[in-house]
């Protein structure tokens, strides 16, 4: 009996490890411990033995009991820690999000050229300031010795706001700012990119277009340091080859007043379609501060001299690049705008 019992024992450890669901384990459990299993029924054997055997009968029924019963439960444990991880490997759900494709932008070629004349200057230690894009009549024109009625008001008509405050014309505004703003007392060095607007439209000209002002006050300025700064200006913008040239223009502000040409970067100055036969190709307007200006502006004009300069941004880039239309910076056409792409 003894022999079976231990038998029964093995055979049901064997059959739970093999058990692959909790189904079968409770089949197996009603196999092997309820009352009309083989190793239960022994149990009506017991009257028939002596006191001792009982007792030693009755240990080895309830270990076998036991055993099976442990073995059972840690099997339960098992299988019911597999399913639950079956469980959750199927129920995962993936809360990364799919990458949304951003389409990278690169610099408009406005700023980059605009990014390019101002490290030239601050390279030459400008400093740069900005201005406000609604102007005063005051600012724009009166401080720049362009009284009211003065025939010069023609060339740079614009946006009027009020009598009183229109958008700027030009960036020569912040010429009259930051003197006023020095109170008289030199050095002063600066360079302001922004925006103008005048009354103007077409291929070359655009009611909104980019001025970088240049103003330099000192003592003992000359138009030399002018054509020397200018020069080295076109150089580092247009090429080592380039030659500067001036020729004499006329501006309400500046007294002697040029206009600044560079030797042609596209054929090198034998004359082409880009320099119109000439060899040359205009580039900005300069001159030596008026002293009216100077003394408009708080500074004793018998002490201080300067110069100042006004490039075209758009116009720039276009000599630059060979862009046809100034409108084409405006138009927002991701053909032109990608082919100055340099990111
Ligand atoms: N403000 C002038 C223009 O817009 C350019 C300029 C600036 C000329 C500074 C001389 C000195 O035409």
């Amino acid at each position: 009996m003894k022999e079976r019992i231990l038998q029964i024992v093995s055979e049901a450890k064997q059959s739970i490890a093999s058990a692959d669901s909790l189904d079968k384990l409770n089949d197996i459990r009603n196999l092997y411990l309820s009352k009309k299993s083989e190793l239960m029924s022994f149990m009506s054997h017991m009257k028939e033995l002596s006191k001792e055997e009982k007792a030693a009968f009755g240990q080895l029924i309830n270990t076998s009991k036991n055993d099976i019963n442990a073995a059972l439960e840690s099997k339960k444990e098992e299988l019911a820690k597999k399913a639950l991880e079956e469980k959750l490997e199927k129920e995962k759900i993936d809360i990364t999000l799919t990458p949304r494709n951003y389409l990278r932008g690169s610099k408009h070629l406005f700023t980059t050229i605009v990014d390019e004349i101002s490290d030239i200057f601050t390279s030459m230690g400008y400093q740069i300031v900005e201005g406000p894009e609604k102007e005063t009549d005051h600012f724009n024109f009166e401080l720049l010795n362009v009284p009211k009625d003065h025939p010069a008001r023609d060339m740079q008509d614009t946006f009027f706001i009020d009598d009183n405050n229109l958008l700027r014309s030009q960036t020569s505004p912040v010429q009259a700012r930051v003197m006023l703003s020095k109170h008289g007392v030199g050095p002063i060095k600066i360079i302001s990119p922004g925006k103008v607007y005048r009354r103007d439209d077409d291929a070359t000209h655009s009611h909104q277009f980019g001025q970088i002002e240049g103003l330099v006050i000192d003592k003992n300025v000359s138009l030399g340091d002018l054509l020397g700064t200018l020069e080295l200006f076109a150089k580092k913008m247009f090429g080592e080859k380039r030659k500067i040239r001036m020729r004499s223009s006329y501006f309400p502000f500046t007294e002697p007043s040029v206009e600044v040409d560079i030797s042609c970067f596209e054929c090198g100055g034998k004359g082409c379609s880009l320099c119109k036969g000439t060899g040359w190709i205009e580039i900005l307007g300069a001159g030596m501060v008026h002293p009216h200006v100077l003394e408009m502006c708080g500074f004793d004009n018998k002490v201080y001299q300067g110069f100042a300069f006004g490039i075209g941004i758009e116009r720039t880039a276009m000599l630059k690049f060979g862009v046809d239309d100034i409108r084409r910076f405006y138009t927002n056409d991701l053909r032109f705008l990608k082919q100055f792409d340099k990111e």
